[in-house]
């Protein structure tokens, strides 16, 4: 049985004041069963050790992306190193925010995957169509091309979580119903099945993400190939609480 991992992406969200108030009212007041759920938080990278220290229960700390690079001259970026330093477990990787505001390619994502493994980081990766690529049947040919630079790389796919976010789904208010999640969800598994192995396919988690919210969760969780969310919006709010509360697997 895959354990539910719900995510919360903070984004460029949230101040000092924020990280306090939030951890100390919300996240520190969920509770759940970590033998049967993941809860993983990803503020800013200048929050992070912050956001570790208060949170008191088994909630875990993601960062939002890492460089490319290693330690030296890289004014401005922050390694995968540093985070294991810091005590960072998680990292997102390859969010559609990185892919078109920052140009970063399925390539450049599969390389951090890797760059994250190298340090014992576990990746929540990110996938997913536009809505002009759904309009044209092209999600799965988007998808497959993402996944497939992934396994160029030969990763170790017990230290990722896919993340199926369509594009146009993300803060849009727009959620996927939970039939078109499944869908992809199930050709996302159908994929890993052929191209990886069964054991993989059967252990991945595939986790939905796109407008998420208290009232869409528990019908999303039902279906078989949805293991979890990754949330925006939802995760700054006290709505997160009910998410992790209510997404458990029957
Ligand atoms: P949203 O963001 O829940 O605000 O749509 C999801 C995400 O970008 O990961």
């Amino acid at each position: 049985m895959r354990k539910v991992f719900i995510g919360g992406n903070w984004k460029s969200n949230g101040n000092l004041a924020f990280c306090k108030k939030h951890c100390e009212e919300v996240l520190n007041k969920i509770s759940f069963d970590k033998t049967k759920t993941e809860v993983v938080v990803s503020p800013l990278s200048i929050h992070l050790s912050l956001v570790k220290d208060l949170i008191k229960n088994d909630i875990q700390v993601s960062a939002q992306n890492i460089s490319l690079t290693k330690e030296g001259a890289f004014t401005g970026e922050i390694s995968a190193i540093a985070m294991k330093d810091l005590g960072i477990n998680w990292t997102i990787l390859g969010h559609s925010e990185r892919r078109t505001l920052y140009g970063e390619c399925n390539e450049t994502v599969a390389n951090k995957v890797i760059r994250a493994e190298e340090q014992g980081l576990n990746s929540i990766a990110c996938i997913g169509e536009t809505k002009e690529q759904r309009e044209k049947n092209e999600t799965m040919k988007v998808i497959q091309a993402q996944l497939q630079a992934i396994k160029n790389v030969k990763p170790d796919w017990s230290k990722i979580v896919l993340a199926y976010e369509p594009v146009w789904a993300i803060g849009t208010g727009l959620t996927a119903t939970p039939d078109q999640a499944q869908e992809v969800h199930n050709e996302i598994r159908a994929w890993l099945k052929k191209e990886i192995s069964e054991k993989v396919a059967n252990e991945t988690r595939i986790i939905y993400g796109g407008s998420v919210s208290d009232t869409t969760a528990g019908d999303l969780i039902k279906k078989n190939d949805i293991d979890g969310f990754l949330i925006g919006g939802a995760a700054l709010k006290p709505a997160f609480k009910k998410i992790v509360e209510d997404s458990k697997k029957i």
